[in-house]
This record gives structure tokens, sequence and C-alpha cells, in this order.
């Protein structure tokens, strides 16, 4: 799906490279910060005299330096914004494009739960991830890589605390990331199954009041709205645990600073200031790591959610017109020849089998039976909602797989009994069978 990025690689490249200068700033904070403290407060190199010229200098630049790296991360942000959101609304449009061009076959095997899920949520993680690799990642690899080479340029001694601080802090991150990890894509199923008993519900309504199974279906909701809150909460109680671990190690960690950075004032090797500068530092290196886990998580998420759209996007329409664009006279003959017919999930069980009519030009034909003897599954064969698995079925004379689809449903007039919302658009609905055929003048 990195082909949908291409037509947006301006903002895609501009994102990040404002939050260079966002993560410069910040920085640049605490050196400036130390400087007031060692020059303007202590005046150490003037005997102890402090200058409150040069903190207000100095105050003066940390403030420009701020608006200046606010002014950049405003616009790595409108340009990340800019770039997922269009992304994600290609993506969006080519999948319900593609789900357009599904045979109810294949809308049934994804379920349309799913397939809602799937062109709504799944693509918002989808474009989260992309908004966390251009700014989120890059933010914390720059404020991490830059802290410990600022920290470390102030005085080699808190490379010691760097080094021991590391290590605990990426342990706990990858094994939370780890647990964490295939929680989402269960989350992801989790969500479709809500979305299914919902869609159920609000589609087929009239099914579930006229056999008063209201409270059955709520009961059903429940259970599905449950398990989602279920996997929901055990992934946040597993990164609940998470910050206040990571909140010991840091604040260890700044003990730690100010330990060794007492000792290397008493050497006279670093300044107050270097250790309050450090002290910034180590915050941020360690902050930087912990929000890496904030930034797998999103990651995860919308690489599971990918899979679940490529799934979508890649899958090849089972049902596909013909070369035929018919003729504009239409005639009205339908003929089945020895047609046979299962649903996909049914295995060698046949709806029809064996079944011929012919019926002529001008002929009015009513098909009666019990329900579920496959009167609509005969009549879905016409208009290829779905294909006969032997047999022909023609139209004018014409084998329906040899028109293209357009031209051999243009043919055709549906009128359902229960009004589609979009049905109405459509047809003059008429009550009567749940399905007739009516020749179109
Ligand atoms: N989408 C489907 N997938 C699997 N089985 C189906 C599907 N639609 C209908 N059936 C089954 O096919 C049989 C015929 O159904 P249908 O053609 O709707 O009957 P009728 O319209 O005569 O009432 C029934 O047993 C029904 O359960
Ligand atoms: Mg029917």
């Amino acid at each position: 799906m990195l082909k949908y990025l291409k037509k947006y690689w301006l903002f895609f490249i501009l994102a990040p490279i404002f939050m260079v200068g966002e993560v410069s700033m910040d920085l640049l904070q605490p050196r400036l910060m130390g400087q007031i403290v060692d020059e303007g407060v202590l005046g150490l190199s003037h005997g102890g005299v402090g200058d409150l010229g040069l903190v207000i200098n100095t105050g003066l630049r940390m403030i420009g330096l701020v608006l200046f790296g606010c002014f950049c991360g405003i616009m790595s942000g409108v340009f990340a914004n800019l770039c997922s959101q269009n992304y994600g609304n290609d993506i969006r449009k080519d999948a319900f494009r593609r789900v357009m061009s599904f045979s109810f076959e294949q809308t049934d095997r994804f379920s349309t739960g799913s397939l809602i899920t799937r062109v709504t949520n799944d693509i918002t993680q989808v474009q989260n991830l992309v908004t966390q690799c251009i700014r989120g990642f890059v933010r914390t690899f720059l404020l991490f890589a830059g802290g410990i080479v600022c920290m470390l340029t102030l005085d080699l001694s808190f490379g010691v605390v760097v080094a021991c601080a590391l290590p605990l802090i990426v342990a706990c991150v990858i094994f939370f990331i780890a647990k964490a990890n295939p929680m989402f894509t269960v989350l992801q199923e989790k969500l479709d199954k809500v979305n299914n008993v919902m869609q159920e519900n609000v589609a087929g309504a009239r099914v579930v009041k006229a056999y008063v199974k209201e409270e059955y279906e709520k009961g059903r909701f429940g259970a599905a709205n449950g398990e989602l809150v279920g996997t929901q909460l055990d992934v946040l109680l597993l990164f609940s645990y998470m910050t206040p671990i990571m909140n010991i190690i840091l604040n260890v960690s700044v003990v730690a600073v100010i330990k060794v950075g007492a000792i290397e004032v008493g050497n006279g090797g670093v300044t107050p200031g270097d250790v309050m500068a450090a002290i910034t530092y180590i915050s941020q290196i360690l902050n930087a790591v912990m929000r890496m886990t904030m930034i797998f998580q999103t990651v995860s998420r919308g690489v599971a959610s990918g899979k679940r759209i490529k799934e979508v996007l890649d899958c090849e329409p089972s049902i596909k017109g013909g070369s035929f664009a018919g003729d504009t006279a239409v005639k009205g003959k339908v003929e089945f020849r020895n047609v046979s017919f299962s649903y996909p999930n049914m295995g060698e069980k046949k709806v029809i089998s064996d079944f011929s009519l012919t019926i002529n030009p001008g002929e009015t034909f009513g098909i009666l039976g019990a329900t579920g003897c496959g009167k609509s599954s005969l009549v879905n064969l016409i208009p290829r909602f779905y294909d006969a698995t032997q047999g022909e079925v023609l139209v004018d004379d014409v084998n329906v797989k040899d028109y293209t689809l357009g031209a051999l449903r243009g043919k055709i007039a549906v009128a359902l009994q229960k009004s589609e919302i979009s049905a109405r658009r459509y047809v003059r609905i008429s009550r009567g069978e749940s399905l007739t055929l009516q020749r179109q003048r």
C-alpha cells in the first residue's frame, strides 16, 4: 500500500524536516538554561558575581527558540496530517470501489460488518501509522539520539547513568511490545464482531421485531461488546503497569545523574548548570524510549489493519462481465438450460438441480414454492448476483456471462418487496412477490 504515498511525497518529506527543527530547539534549551545558572546566577567565571544582563539576554533567546520550535512543530503537524489524511482517503475510495465490485459470495465471505470495519476503522489505524512514522518516530528518535550526544558532550561520566538505565528500559519496552502486539489483531476481530451484530440488527430489524427477538439480540450484542471491552481492558491494563515501572527507572536515573553530577562538581569536572542540563537530557532520553512503546503500539495496530485492508484491495471480483455490450432492443426472453446451483458454503447440497425453463417475450411468469425452495436463488442467477454452478442462463438468447455486467443488469429491472435505502432511487417499489422480474420498456 506504499504506492498510495507516492502522490504525497512532498508532505511526507516536509513533515520530518520540520520535526528536526522542533527537536533541535528542545535540545538547545537545557544548554542555555545551564548557562543562565552558571554565568547569570552563580557567575562562575566572574568570581561569583551574577550577571542579570546575561540572564535576560539568554532568556530572550530561549523564548525566541521556543517560538521557532513551535512554528516547526505546527508545520510538521500540518504536513504529516495532510499526508496521512489524503493517503487514507485514497485507500478508502479504492477499498470502497473494490467492495462495490464484489459478488454476494465475496461479501458474505468477508461479512458485511468486517468490510465496514476495514473501510472505516482499519484505515484510520493505517493513517495513524503514517503520522507516527513521519512525526512521532522522527521526534522520538532524534530526542533519544540527540539527547545522548548532548549529555555526553557535557561530561562523559554521565554516560555511566545512560549505560545502566538504557538496557533496563529497553528490556521493559520489548517485554510490553511482545505482550501487546498479538492483542491488537484480536482487538480488530472483536470490533468486527460488534459491527457484525450491529449491522445484522439494523438491516434485519423487521425480522428481529417480527420474532420478538430483541432481548436475544441485546444479549448477543452485549456478549460481543463484552468481549471487545475485555480485550481493550487487557491492553490498557498492560500499559497501566508499564507507565509506573518506566517512571521508577526514570526517577532513579535522575537521582543517579544528580549523584554523579555532585561528585563531578566536587572534582571540578562539571558545573551546576551542566548537572541541570544533564537532568533534562536524561529525562528526554528515557521519555523518548517510553514513547517508543506508544509508537510501536500504533505501528503494530496499523500493520494489523493494513493487512486487513490489503486483503480487500487484493481480492479480485469473482463475477466479471463479458465483452458483449448488448443490443439496444430488449426482447425479454429468459432461458434456463440444465441449471444447477449451490451456495459456496453448502458443499455438495444443491439448491437448484438440472432446471430448464424458457420464458418468451411478453410472457408473465410466476414462480411458486415453499419458503426456502430456491425461488430467490433462481431469480438471482439472471442478473448474475450468483453464477450457476452448472448449465447456462440466457437472456435474449445470449449467455448472461457474455454480457458486460452493465449491459446485462441494464436489461433487467428488479422490484424488491422491501425498500432498501438506495433502491428507491432506481426502481418504483411495487408491492407483490418478493422478487418480480419486469421487462424494461
Ligand atoms: N447467501 C446464501 N448462502 C447460503 N445459503 C443460502 C443463501 N441464500 C439462501 N440460501 C439457502 O438456499 C435455499 C434457497 O433459498 P431461497 O432461494 O432464498 O429460497 P426462496 O426464495 O424460495 O424462499 C435455502 O435453504 C436457503 O437457506
Ligand atoms: Mg425468496
